[in-house]
């Protein structure tokens, strides 16, 4: 009764202002019937301490899009509005989230996004990820005598960018794809990026907690610390950051990678350590990739490839889930999380020795992704043990011939739908912002591997498939992921959260496709994660005493977490999408388009 309240409120208010009033009035009846029903469709605010700001399911007819925060969506929104297509709207998006999202969103920064077109009815993915400068050296970040430098010179300052690909990323998907004025896509992001915007308490307490990373460079402080310690209601304003998105608008990719931009990141490298030079910038190029794309139980599902790790293994996990019955184990019962464990156990120990930039390493995608392969693992996996991570080893059944990013989805009514996940790596990036220009950094240059058996920051490890090579790209998790069935969208999807990233994006599809669930069920379902190393079993939120010794037994070091995914994933039934913008950013918000 309720769930059908819902819907027929939700369809309701997307189309015209009356509609829009009869939705006001019936959601206040909704939210009445709510707190006065006994039993709430959801408890999650009370069992996860977390209160969404996405409070119901986004409906809408002409296209959807979810991101990380609200300001964001609603430039997608006004985009598609005004008759612009999902590259339109995803650009926009982009450029408004490195103003209003500065801990992930960026220019500075780089990602990957998977397309579906439907002219072409073709899927494509671009890869617009940093890369090594070309001054960058194999052993940049080990002492003489071999060990890991601990001065956080891969995670923190200067020598810790890549050569930035965001720019040239979205320019190269407007050549390709776009159909309004460039200028257009920008107007948004300048604007809030002059005029300022007001700090929500989640990006108000983000600021604080990063009180001292945003405080050792000046330029960084300037703008992020000037409130400091009372950011709450105040505006966040980035003068320089217009300037530069101006210059971007008026010349396009050469605004940021030639000219007087170019040459402020440079000298501002060459003063203080870093390495990024005038040719780097100049001589950077995304690169479209075929996407990777498998079928898991009658769903179609299109991923990125290398250099993310994430497609190879969301469909290497998927091919070994696929011998099983799911839904029979029951979702988060101790028999699928030791099955999801086993499983994401052999995908991360693959990940840490095959694993690279295809343009520099061999990566035996097709072995890895193949179902002769994956039922090998399935074979070895027994249900109601575990094998300890130390004893499990990259490619064991290979023969032998052989902590801050952001995703946002965006769908519109042309059927055109985009998935992509873009980063600074950590939560504001290296911490610096390049002087008078307003453009905070990355640290992407951790997610190479420093030596075989020193972990990046997530904990993951890696070998010569991932040392640093000059203009060499960093492997990365980010799994921008679209689920097509007969021809038509089901669902998009992608998260932030370093090496979690991908087991998030499994467990999304897995809530979907084998247990049915709706976007908000499968939003709020709680999310377990293991990476082979380091051995132990995280699981968000809290677990019950009786589950903890039932995976204690089968023999799991478990450690229950803090949230630290957030996906953004858009569903389409029949003719209606529907958005929701995940409670673990508090900030996220899915929204409907209303033209049509
Ligand atoms: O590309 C990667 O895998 C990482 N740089 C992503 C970092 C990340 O998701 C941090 N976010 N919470």
């Amino acid at each position: 009764m309720v769930k059908q309240i819902t819907s027929g409120l939700k369809m309701l208010q997307t189309k015209n202002l009356l509609k829009k009033y009869t939705a006001i009035i019936l959601c206040c009846i909704f939210v009445s019937f709510n707190i006065l029903s006994s039993e709430p469709i959801h408890s999650i605010s009370i069992d996860y301490g977390y209160t969404p700001a996405q409070k119901e399911i986004a409906y809408g007819e002409n296209g959807m899009i979810t991101t990380q925060h609200f300001l964001a969506t609603h430039v997608g929104e006004k985009i598609l509005n005004k008759g612009g297509n999902a590259y339109d709207a995803s650009i926009a998006i982009a450029f408004t989230l490195a103003v209003v999202l500065p801990r992930a969103g960026n220019i500075g920064g780089g990602g990957f996004m998977v397309i579906y077109d439907q002219d072409t009815q073709k899927s494509y993915s671009i890869d617009y990820r940093e890369k090594a400068p070309q001054l960058s050296q194999r052993d940049m970040y080990l002492q003489e005598n071999g060990s890991f430098n601990n001065q956080k010179l891969s995670t923190f300052g200067y020598l810790s960018s890549g050569v930035p690909g965001t720019v040239a990323g979205l320019w190269e998907v407007h050549k390709k794809f776009g159909s309004l004025p460039w200028e257009m896509l920008l107007e948004d992001a300048i604007y809030y990026a002059k005029n300022g915007f007001l700090i929500t308490d989640f990006m108000a307490d983000v600021l604080y907690e990063y009180n001292e990373k945003l405080s050792y460079f000046d330029e960084t402080k300037a703008i992020f610390q000037k409130n400091y310690p009372n950011f709450k209601d105040k505006k966040l304003i980035q003068n320089d950051l217009a300037n530069t998105l101006k210059i971007i608008a008026n010349k396009g990719r050469d605004g940021f990678y030639k000219g007087e931009i170019a040459k402020k990141i440079s000298s501002a490298m060459k003063d203080n350590g870093g390495l990024i030079s005038l040719y780097d910038l100049e001589n950077y190029e995304p690169v479209w990739r075929e996407p990777l794309q498998s079928e898991y139980r009658g769903a179609q599902i299109i991923t990125m490839g290398p250099p993310s790790s994430g497609g190879v293994h969301i469909i290497q996990m998927l091919n070994i889930l696929q011998n099983y019955d799911i839904n029979a184990l029951g979702h988060n019962s101790s028999d699928y999380i030791n099955l999801l464990t086993e499983v994401m156990k052999h995908a991360y120990a693959d990940r840490s020795k095959y694993l690279g930039d295809p343009d520099f390493y061999d990566v035996p995608i097709n072995k890895l992704t193949s179902p002769l392969y994956a039922k090998t693992i399935f074979n070895k996996i027994k249900l109601g043990t575990s094998l300890n991570s130390s004893k499990v080893l990259p490619g064991m059944y290979m023969d032998d011939e052989s902590h801050e990013t952001t995703h946002f989805s965006v769908a519109d009514k042309y059927g055109n739908v985009i998935s992509s996940t873009y980063t600074l790596n950590s939560t504001f990036g290296s911490g610096v912002v390049i002087k008078d220009t307003g453009i905070l950094m990355n640290n992407e240059m951790d997610d190479f591997s420093a030596a075989p058996g020193i972990p990046n920051q997530f904990g993951l490890l890696g070998a010569k498939a991932n040392e640093i090579v000059p203009f060499k790209r960093p492997l990365s998790s980010m799994t921008p992921t679209i689920v097509m069935k007969d021809g038509k969208l089901f669902f998009t999807t992608g998260s932030p959260g370093g090496s979690r990233i991908i087991s998030a994006v499994l467990q999304s599809i897995l809530n979907i496709i084998d247990f049915e669930m709706n976007l908000e069920e499968a939003t709020f379902a709680k999310r377990i994660h293991h990476q082979w190393q380091p051995d132990i079993l995280e699981i968000e939120f809290s677990i019950s005493e009786n589950m903890y010794e039932e995976l204690e037994s089968i023999g799991y070091k478990v450690k229950v977490s803090k949230p630290l995914t957030c996906i953004q994933t858009i569903m389409l039934n029949g003719n209606t999408f529907s958005g929701y913008g995940d409670f673990r950013r508090p900030d996220a918000y899915a929204s409907g388009a209303i033209n049509d």
